[in-house]
């Protein structure tokens, strides 16, 4: 099983920029289940991957559409973005009726942890977290991966990251 991946994202372009390299990672039929408080970053990251995908956007947080199907302007995958803040259960999830599109797509579903699981059994699952400082914007973004899928995906992917952000491949990493 590959190893988690462990980010410091400065600001909101880096985690935009980060969700272009998540991009680069995924492909149709994939899902990635994004953690974090209220204002952690998650739509930043969709929206990167949105952008990265290069599908029409945009990419926001819905207040009465709790899912939407991004369609792909150059023949790729479908973004499909959900926001399960508001769902009581796996069942309501359910009732959104996005399996029919997932094969199509790259699924990204925000507060999908404890909810998502099921719907693949290989998945990124990401947690962004903000640091003590309130002073500090920088995020620590942890990618999860969960299934054979990523067992030597993630390390190739994670040294293009820290290419892009102009780091030292060993420097963040945590086994
Ligand atoms: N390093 C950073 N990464 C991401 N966003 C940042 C960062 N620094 C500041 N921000 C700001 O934090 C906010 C993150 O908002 P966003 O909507 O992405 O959060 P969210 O996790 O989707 O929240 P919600 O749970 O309400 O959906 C944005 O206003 C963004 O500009
Ligand atoms: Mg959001």
């Amino acid at each position: 099983m590959a190893a988690p991946v462990r980010l410091s994202v400065p600001t909101a372009a880096d985690m935009h920029a980060l969700g272009h390299d998540l991009a680069r990672l995924v492909r149709a039929g994939d899902l990635v289940i994004l953690d974090g408080e209220l204002g952690a970053g998650k739509t930043q990251l969709a929206q990167g991957i949105g952008q990265g995908l290069g599908v029409r956007g945009p990419v926001i947080s819905p207040t009465f559409v709790l899912s939407r199907v991004h369609p792909s302007l150059n023949a790729g995958p479908t973004l499909i973005h959900v926001d399960a803040y508001r769902l009581s259960g796996a069942a309501e999830l359910d009732d959104l009726d996005i399996e029919a599109d997932m094969p199509d797509g790259v699924t990204v579903i925000e507060w999908g942890r404890g909810l998502a699981e099921s719907l693949n059994a290989d998945r990124l699952d990401i947690t962004i977290e903000r640091g003590p400082d309130p002073d500090d914007d920088t995020r620590l973004v942890t990618v999860h991966p969960v299934g054979r899928r990523w067992d030597d995906l993630l390390a190739d992917w994670e040294a293009i990251v820290n290419q892009d952000m102009g780091r030292d491949a060993e420097g963040d990493r945590h086994g």
